[in-house]
């Protein structure tokens, strides 16, 4: 029977059986077991909190509780009691993603029930949506009422079994959620409810749907205002690849454009990925105190092996939280001003010319590295990290395809490959902002026009830090911190 008070006991237990050795430093990660979307992302009673899908038994997917972790600055944080465990005859078998709103002071969280009704459990399930709530933000009771949205409110010719992952916003008055579908013809779509106080809801239009290249079913959708207009991000499913884009299974785009509620249309030009490279899904946003709108992703890839599933009792990470910024008619993701305060032992350099490799004479494997290149005449240059022996990272430029690459072939253990997106360089300028921790890099391109995540498994003394240049550029700058 899964309880939470059998997933607590459990977690504290086993804890001392993890293994530390890629556990990271200055990212939220599972308390034990299995981690995947962030959920109930909020402020409430003076912290921020972070729910997510977690399976404490073991650190592969199962059917899903709701961990519970707490912040006061995003960055470091506490873990609380699981606050949802598939207790219930309409979540039995899983308390999908959902979010988080506060009304009356008190902390209702919105997710999906989900039901296997056959013997095939990845075709025969049913999906509804649910509400537990809270006063004092860790102990929540699920409605009586429950479910508040059963399948028999999905509009007929759809997908009758995916139906998942609300996430509540308020406009002009009302309660909405969003939610992922698809038309059952390899479509993926989002589906608008509205309610007056969270409990009774009402459908209120199919607001969005693929054109057919935009994958079969669409997860994890947030609508939000920034900057006057609505921004839609969602996580569709087996996404066919465009070009250099989407080469991950699933992938997560966003589209600018404008919700009207009362005709239940969201309306929009283009997408765009929010993350250009290996382990970035499922994301959530909140707005923080400063009125900064936050968004944070699960640091994986669906349906691939984590190192740390084999004999670490642990699998599954955040990316940092990143703000998100409207910049013209695209988004721009920035690293929170916070992170500067997680700076230790500062190392600068500047006006280092740069042809063939060079040590840069400062280690590390937890750090944040701001590195200004000049372009020069070379034909590549960029960073090796995680160095030693056969063992690097490499994150590139090359200027005759104007392609910027993030390769982790030689990075450890784990999956390799390459991502590779189009960078401009401004004034014959790259400018990158990178973070390490552990098992993870992230790196903030031209001040986070674009983003690339990866996770990577080297060894324990693959510390090394190296530029290099085909050809001859300079380093107009380096700046490296150690984090914590
Ligand atoms: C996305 C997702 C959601 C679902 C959850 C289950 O990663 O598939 O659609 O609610 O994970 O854990």
């Amino acid at each position: 029977m899964y309880t939470r008070e059998n997933a607590d006991t459990f977690i504290a237990e086993r804890k001392y059986l993890m293994k530390e050795e890629y556990r990271l430093a200055f990212h939220l990660m599972g308390e034990f077991g299995w981690m995947n979307d962030p959920n109930g992302f909020i402020y409430f009673n003076g912290e921020y909190h972070m729910f997510y899908q977690h399976y404490p038994y073991q650190p592969v997917w199962g059917p899903m509780h709701w961990g519970h972790a707490v912040s006061r600055d995003l960055i470091t944080w506490r873990y609380l009691p699981v606050a949802l465990a598939p207790d219930q005859a309409y979540d039995s078998d899983g308390c999908f993603s959902g979010s988080a709103i506060e009304r009356d002071g008190k902390l209702y969280l919105m997710y999906t029930g989900h039901l296997i009704t056959g013997p095939d459990k990845d075709h025969d399930y049913r999906q509804n949506q649910n509400i537990a709530v809270s006063e004092d933000g860790i102990h929540f009771e699920k409605l009586a009422s429950n479910p508040v949205i059963g399948p028999d409110q999905m509009p007929a010719g759809l997908s009758q079994k995916d139906f998942r992952d609300p996430k509540l916003f308020e406009r002009d008055g009302a309660y909405y959620a969003v939610l992922g579908s698809n038309d059952g013809q390899g479509n993926g779509l989002i589906l608008l409810y509205r309610s007056d106080d969270l409990v009774n809801w009402s459908f209120a239009g199919e607001i969005a749907r693929s054109d057919g290249q935009l994958g079969d079913n669409w997860e994890c959708p947030d609508l939000f205002e920034l900057g006057g207009r609505d921004v839609l991000v969602m996580s569709p499913q087996r996404m066919p690849s465009q070009g250099d884009d989407y080469q991950n299974l699933h992938s997560t785009t966003y589209m600018i454009g404008r919700l009207v509620v009362g005709q239940g249309s969201f309306t929009y030009d283009r997408y765009e990925p929010v993350d250009y490279g290996f382990d970035f899904y499922a994301p959530q946003t909140t707005v923080d105190l400063k009125g900064r709108r936050i968004i944070m992703g699960w640091m994986e890839t669906w349906e691939s092996e984590i190192p740390t599933q084999l004999g670490h009792y642990w699998a599954g990470a955040m990316t940092m939280p990143r703000e998100v910024i409207l910049q013209g008619e695209s988004l721009a993701f920035k690293p929170l001003e916070e992170m500067k305060a997680y700076r230790r032992n500062g190392y600068e350099a500047s006006g280092i010319p740069l042809s063939g490799v060079r040590d840069m004479e400062v280690r590390g494997d937890c750090y944040e590295l701001e590195v200004v290149f000049e372009a020069g005449q070379a034909v590549e240059f960029g960073l090796k990290l995680r160095v030693s022996g056969d063992e690097e990272t490499v994150l590139s430029y090359r200027q005759d395809d104007g392609l910027f690459r993030f390769n982790r072939d030689q990075s450890g253990i784990g999956l390799g490959g390459e991502r590779r997106t189009k960078v401009l360089l401004k004034d014959g300028l790259l400018a990158l902002n990178i973070f390490v921790d552990k098992s993870s890099v992230e790196v903030f391109i031209q001040g986070g026009e674009k983003v690339m995540t990866g996770r990577i498994y080297p060894g324990t003394d693959s510390l090394g830090i190296q530029a290099y240049a085909e050809g001859a550029c300079s380093m107009v700058s380096f700046k490296k911190w150690d984090m914590k």
